[in-house]
């Protein structure tokens, strides 16, 4: 890894900081329903400077961490890491997601200029069991009682302001379930 300062963070440098939101709502899985749970999180993205893969692709990295709080009784439910990266040439945004449910993925897309409009940058970044380009790694336990087939993300980031959406497809309890969180945040000065 370089020098820190010199790196070029492309559209990784609106995630910089420390971000909170208040207005999360969970909506996951029972075996004899649905459970809907509305939270609060706190979202930390760190500059991992960049680096080279196969002396020819230059990524810039962010690691972060993702806390989120049940409001009903202020527990931890949701605890995730992983990193954000872009390949500045191919102008290609990578996120690797990993949870301890033991669960990874590594989503992707390729940006272009629809991605940045009046200033907003959106993001619609996706993984899932049969996308041979970004795939999602899964326990034998939970391959077989709570696959994940798919994942989508849509972030929008402007002026200090982050929303996102997400989808999470599961096989659970023998249906599909249409598993989604959804959050405002603020980026913390
Ligand atoms: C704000 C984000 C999220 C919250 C608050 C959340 C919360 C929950 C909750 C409450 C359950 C039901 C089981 C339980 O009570 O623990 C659940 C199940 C599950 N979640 Fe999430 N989740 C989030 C994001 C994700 C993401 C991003 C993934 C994977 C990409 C994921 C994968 C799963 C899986 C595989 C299950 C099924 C496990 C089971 O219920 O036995 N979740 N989640």
């Amino acid at each position: 890894m370089s020098e820190v300062t010199e790196i070029n963070y492309g559209p990784l440098k609106e995630f910089i900081g420390v971000w909170k939101g208040d207005k999360g709502m969970d909506i996951a899985p029972e075996s004899d329903g649905t459970e809907e749970n509305p939270y609060y999180e706190t979202i930390t993205f760190e500059e991992g400077g960049d680096l080279t893969n196969g002396e020819e692709q230059v990524l810039a990295v962010l690691h972060y961490r993702r806390i989120v709080k049940r409001k009903s009784n202020d527990g931890i439910f949701h605890d995730e890491t992983g990193y954000w990266m872009w390949d500045a040439k191919e102008n290609v945004i990578m996120h690797s997601l990993n949870i301890p449910r033991a669960v990874s993925l590594l989503a992707g897309v390729k940006l272009t200029d629809a991605n940045y409009k009046n200033g907003k940058l959106s993001i619609d970044i996706s993984a899932g069991i049969e996308n041979n380009d970004w795939g999602i790694v899964q326990s034998p336990f939970m391959k077989e009682k709570a696959l994940t087939k798919n994942y989508r993300q849509v972030i929008e980031i402007e002026n200090g302001k982050m929303t996102y959406a997400e989808t999470t497809m599961l096989d659970i309890y023998g249906r599909e379930f249409e598993h989604t969180d959804k959050n405002e945040l603020i980026l913390q000065s």
